[in-house]
């Protein structure tokens, strides 16, 4: 294959979410002048993901307000950006990438952002259900439930961020949802039976039934199937979990195990490689979220100038239940011990050590938090007094 000069840059990054660009406006900020490429394969620049689920399903607002950055501003940094692209494979020998319209771009330096898929509902009739996870998904549920109207019900496969989110945002618009969680509990347990407890009576309140334990075993129009129990359903949406998309890497060879392997750098097994986002498994733990992507790029943009990577705050997670704002700060998969601090507060601890806080309708503010848990995994003397 042949390379026109035009076609090499210094940096490559491959994925159009927000990893990519803070990474672009991390490498301008710390004073990188050379050349910068941006492959996205959707039609619009980067953008935010967290409102498609809450804001862009209850109202009519345009596509700007969700941008990361407006175009004009990959103009003043000198970013080129190449959208409704896909890189289809990578070359490391020769570092080089091929994209879907058979061109290809060599690259110096290249950051693995492509992010995540989501889960299918694998079940008969499961290719109905509608997903959330991109600008296009999130309009065609709001067309589903305008045209549904107030008072139609609806089914929710999933009761974790995105199911939840969903369905509290189709109860604001007047819908019925019922949401269908396969786990005891919501979040599938991992934000415990306290926080679960709340988000069933404040679901409930603004009218979303929820049946935990539950799988929808069946699809078909106008219902859902729970075994032999039929759920009028105008439509279904589930949000039951991602994938990375790491297959673009698998086939480069690097490694990859539920995600690209990086370092607390975010270097992939590759050294002309970075990772970060969705599709990163960072030393050893893949954070799914919008904060963690952003950090990430910045992150991975000092590593590949040869910097300091920076600050490591604690993960932060943030989403809405029924109008409730949560804020859940730290790596909350591994505590033994739950208990509310106070009103909004809840600490989730491994022994006496505080690992997350969940907080409810800003309780504490978030970078207390953050610090709390940081510093945290020290002992936490409100939590040893409780
Ligand atoms: N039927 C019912 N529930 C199911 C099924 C199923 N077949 N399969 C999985 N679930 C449930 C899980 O038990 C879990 O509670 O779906 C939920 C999925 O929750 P998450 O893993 O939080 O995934 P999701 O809600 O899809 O969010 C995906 O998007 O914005 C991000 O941070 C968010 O990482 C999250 C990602």
């Amino acid at each position: 294959m042949t390379v026109s000069p035009r076609d090499a840059t210094d940096v490559l990054l491959i994925g159009g979410g927000v990893a990519s660009v803070r990474c672009a406006r991390a490498l301008r900020k710390e004073g990188f002048d050379g050349r910068i490429v941006l492959v996205g394969e959707e039609p619009i620049p980067p953008y935010n993901r967290p409102p498609l689920s809450k804001e862009l399903l209850r109202e009519d607002l345009p596509d700007d307000l969700v941008l990361a950055e407006p175009e004009r501003w990959y103009e003043r940094r000198d970013v080129e950006l190449r959208t409704g692209r896909r890189v289809v494979e990578l070359d490391l020998d020769r570092r080089t990438a091929v994209l879907d319209d058979s061109t290809a771009i060599r690259f110096d330096r290249c950051l693995l952002a492509t992010g995540a898929e989501p889960r299918k509902l694998s079940v008969p009739g499961g290719e109905h259900a509608l997903l959330l996870r991109t600008l296009a998904d999130a309009r065609r549920l709001r067309v589903a439930a305008t045209r549904a109207g107030a008072g139609a019900r609806v089914v929710v496969v999933g009761g974790g961020f995105i199911g939840l989110e969903a369905a509290s945002s189709l109860a604001s618009l007047g819908l019925r949802p019922t949401v269908v969680e396969l786990g005891e509990r919501l979040w599938s347990s991992s934000l415990g039976s306290k926080l679960s407890e709340w988000a069933m009576g404040v679901l409930g309140d603004a009218g979303v039934t929820v049946r935990l334990g539950a799988a929808v075993t069946r699809v078909e129009p106008g219902a859902a199937w729970i075994g032999e129990e039929r759920l009028a359903a105008a439509f279904v949406v589930a949000g039951i979990g991602v994938r990375p998309r790491d297959r673009l890497a698998a086939d480069a060879g690097l490694d990859v195990s539920d995600g690209v392997l990086t370092d607390a750098a975010h270097r992939t097994s590759h050294p002309a490689v970075w990772a970060a986002g969705d599709v990163a498994r960072r030393a050893g733990r893949r954070i799914e979220h919008w904060h963690a992507a952003r950090e990430g790029g910045e992150r991975a943009a000092r590593s590949m100038l040869g910097l300091e990577p920076g600050a490591d705050p604690s993960p932060w997670v943030f989403s809405e239940v029924a109008g409730h704002a949560i804020d859940v700060i730290g790596a909350v998969d591994s505590w033994t011990d739950e208990r509310w601090l106070r009103d909004g507060v809840l600490a989730y601890a491994d022994g006496e050590r505080l690992i997350g806080l969940a907080i409810l309708d800003g309780a504490m503010p978030v970078e207390m938090a953050r610090a709390m848990v940081t510093v945290g995994n020290a002992r936490d003397p409100a939590l040893a007094a409780t």
